[in-house]
């Protein structure tokens, strides 16, 4: 026998056990983006390198050590998976004019690649819903993406304490350079507590030294100058206005002010939805403002704010919370036997799909006792059973699989009505 090939390690399959979980899940965020008015755009998971590197920032842990580049053997032309979908997205509104007729509101999903060391919640291949606002340039619509992902919590089912709003200003463009300035200055008088990453960023991103994982550097982080005291004065009310929209919807946020983020285009708004459920892997959503991103990549000047959710994160969370849902498993297993019977159970078949319900039919034979068995392991709630005598009398043996009642004889639309009378809601 040859050797089995296995999935590139980080990158999962989606067994059907949790399908019907994901397709519930998307189908909420795709409702919840919608009734915000943010419209769907897709773009190629594989984007000319530089795009990235442009955006994300050439000092940030993405574009220097967690992309998947590679060169194009017949052309030459270095190309990435996309990491993320910004970039991605303005690339897209930038190339097809979109904000020609004023503001947009976008949303995307799908696969992103990062080269990360995989563990629990974070993998090298794993999907993200996101939106961008473009051409806002106030808070009101940061306000409002919050208050969506609000929403969407709640019909998820997690409660407050099942996830917390983080909340940060990073202030605008000079404040940023003002206070890099300052923690340059800061960290150069404590060279002798960086390791070799912090020293080699100390110059070229020394923000990203606060996010630094080092134990022998926490205590010089902690007593680091921290972002809010160099903050320019319209930033400042900015600020204020955000949250003030966010309290008079119920929201309140904790204000961090060491939120930093490890993507290089934001300035003001920073946000996190964290969660202390699910280990060191708790950002279930993130995102803020980027007002120097579009101009960067080529465009007119234009303002932008957006987040994006991390999906396996979020069924993990799901699960974590014992989340109802009610995915659509099968309503019925039909089994079938004897003469005519195969013709009986197509034509039910087919009459309960019109009614709406999920079927499976039996395929493949067997006698009764093999094909119940095949309905018991199979997730539907009936099995319908069709032999000689049911098919000489027109009716059918109706048998609920899971939890309490009776095998009942009855006609098919009789059992059409019981089953849909007796739809439940699964849980994870
Ligand atoms: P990000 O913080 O890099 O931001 O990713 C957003 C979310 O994607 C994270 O909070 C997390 O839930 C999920 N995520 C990221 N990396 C992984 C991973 N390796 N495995 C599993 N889940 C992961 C962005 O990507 C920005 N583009 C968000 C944004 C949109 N900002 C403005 N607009």
């Amino acid at each position: 026998m040859s050797a089995k090939i296995q999935a590139i390690r980080g990158m999962n399959d989606l067994l059907p056990t949790d399908g019907p979980v994901w397709t519930w899940l998307e189908a909420k965020i795709r409702a919840v983006f919608g009734q915000y008015g943010y419209q769907e755009i897709r773009f190629p998971i594989v984007e000319t390198t530089s795009l990235f590197v442009r955006s994300l920032g050439e000092v940030t842990d993405i574009v220097e050590k967690e992309m998947y580049t590679f060169v194009d053997s017949l052309n030459g032309e270095s190309l990435t998976l996309r990491p993320e979908g910004t970039a991605s997205t303005i690339r897209a509104v930038l190339e097809h004019n979109l904000l020609y007729d004023g503001p947009k509101r976008l949303w995307y999903a799908g696969p992103m690649f990062r080269h990360e060391k995989p563990q629990r919640g974070r993998y090298r291949q794993f999907h993200q819903f996101g939106l961008e606002a473009l051409g806002f340039p106030g808070p009101d619509v940061e306000a409002e993406q919050i208050i969506l992902t609000a929403r969407l919590w709640r019909e998820l089912g997690f409660s407050k304490d099942d996830v917390a709003l983080q909340l940060n200003t990073l202030g605008n463009t000079e404040a940023r350079a003002r206070y890099r300035e300052k923690l340059i200055e800061y960290f150069s008088a404590h060279q002798d507590s960086l390791g070799d990453d912090e020293k080699r960023r100390l110059h070229t991103n020394p923000l990203r030294i606060l996010d630094s994982k080092n134990p022998a550097l926490q205590r010089v982080i902690s007593l680091a100058p921290i972002s809010r005291d160099y903050i320019d004065q319209e930033s400042l009310e900015h600020y204020a206005t955000l949250k003030e929209l966010l309290r008079a919807a119920g929201i309140v946020p904790l204000d961090n002010p060491r939120l930093v983020r490890g993507l290089d285009y934001y300035n003001r708004t920073v946000f996190e939805w964290v969660t202390n459920k699910l280990g060191s892997q708790g950002t279930i959503c993130a995102g803020g403002r980027y007002d120097g991103l579009i101009e960067q990549l080529g465009g007119k000047p234009a303002p932008g704010c957006g987040f994006a959710l991390g999906v396996e994160r979020l069924i993990e969370l799901m699960k974590e919370c014992a989340v109802v849902t009610d995915a659509l498993t099968p309503d019925a297993y039909i089994v079938h036997h004897g003469d005519g019977a195969m013709q009986a159970a197509f034509s039910a078949a087919e009459a309960a799909r019109d009614a709406g319900l999920a079927i499976v039919l039996h395929a493949g034979g067997g006698n009764f006792k093999a094909q119940l068995k095949r309905a018991d392991g199979s997730a539907a709630r009936y099995a319908i059973i069709l032999g000689e005598d049911e098919v000489k009398s027109g009716r059918l043996s109706l048998k609920p699989l899971r939890g309490q009642g009776e095998q009942a004889t009855i006609d098919l639309t009789q059992a059409i009505e019981s089953i849909k009378q007796g739809r439940t809601h699964g849980s994870l």
